[in-house]
């Protein structure tokens, strides 16, 4: 009866704290909580590393305008089929001077309209991309909240299992950013690609048209 009677005190005079707690007060909390809440998401979808199954461990970040060499390495790692089907352009059509421009563009993430999400690992170098997933706003869409996303791992680092991480922490990423819809244009022979995103088991719908299949997937 005494630790009842002590228990409710003890919720009534929380309770009275609450009230009389000064607005700004209360609002330098919540901001503290929000704050705390998405430092908890992002952390989820970039702190655990993930260890490839032959036991290499990679990390993740964002993608940053100084990482243009990087890009370059990237590319030298990329197989024409590869490149093709990222770009969906003919790779003999991928000459220096636009290698050169693409990968100035890519790396203009403002991380509000566009971002990208890169997996790499670390050697006596430094630092190299083996993955990167791209989240675009879609500008002439109506609702703001559709982001076209593109997916890329290095060819020697395919079939492992980090297309799909990756896909899953773009996924997280997407979300926290407030997109609630993806639109990816697929290769319509890119059977590995289209499997892969339905994987996902996301609400999708699919249009193919002129060798090109694109996929209007529901996140939210
Ligand atoms: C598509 C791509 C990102 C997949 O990356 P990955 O690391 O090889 O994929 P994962 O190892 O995580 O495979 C995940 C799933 O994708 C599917 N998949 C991936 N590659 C496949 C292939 N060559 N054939 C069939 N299915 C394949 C499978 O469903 C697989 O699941 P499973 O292992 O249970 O069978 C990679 O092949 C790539 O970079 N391709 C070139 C660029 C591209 O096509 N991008 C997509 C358009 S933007």
């Amino acid at each position: 009866m005494a630790i009842l009677l002590f228990y409710a005190q003890l919720n009534r005079g929380i309770a009275t704290a609450i009230v009389a707690m000064p607005l700004p007060f209360m609002k330098q909390i919540m901001i503290k909580l929000k704050r705390w809440f998405y430092n908890l998401k992002r952390n989820r979808i970039f702190k655990p590393e993930f260890t490839l199954q032959n036991g290499q461990k990679l990390y993740f970040r964002l993608m940053l305008p100084e990482d243009q060499p990087l890009l370059y390495e990237l590319r030298a790692h990329l197989s024409d089929q590869s490149l093709s089907r990222r770009f969906h352009v003919d790779a003999y059509r991928i000459t220096p001077e636009r290698v050169q421009k693409i990968i100035a563009e890519l790396v203009q993430v403002d991380n509000v309209a566009q971002t990208a999400l890169m997996a790499l690992y670390r050697d006596d170098v430094g630092e190299h991309i083996v993955g990167v997933a791209r989240l675009a706003l879609v500008t002439d869409e109506a609702s703001g909240q559709t982001a076209e996303v593109a997916v890329i791992v290095r060819d020697d680092y395919q079939q492992q299992g980090l297309g799909r991480e990756m896909l899953s922490r773009a996924l997280r990423l997407a979300r926290l950013m407030g997109f609630k819809k993806w639109v990816a244009y697929i290769q319509t022979d890119n059977l590995g690609a289209l499997r892969l995103f339905r994987s996902l088991k996301l609400p999708t719908q699919a249009h193919t048209s002129h060798g090109s299949t694109e996929l209007q997937i529901a996140i939210e």
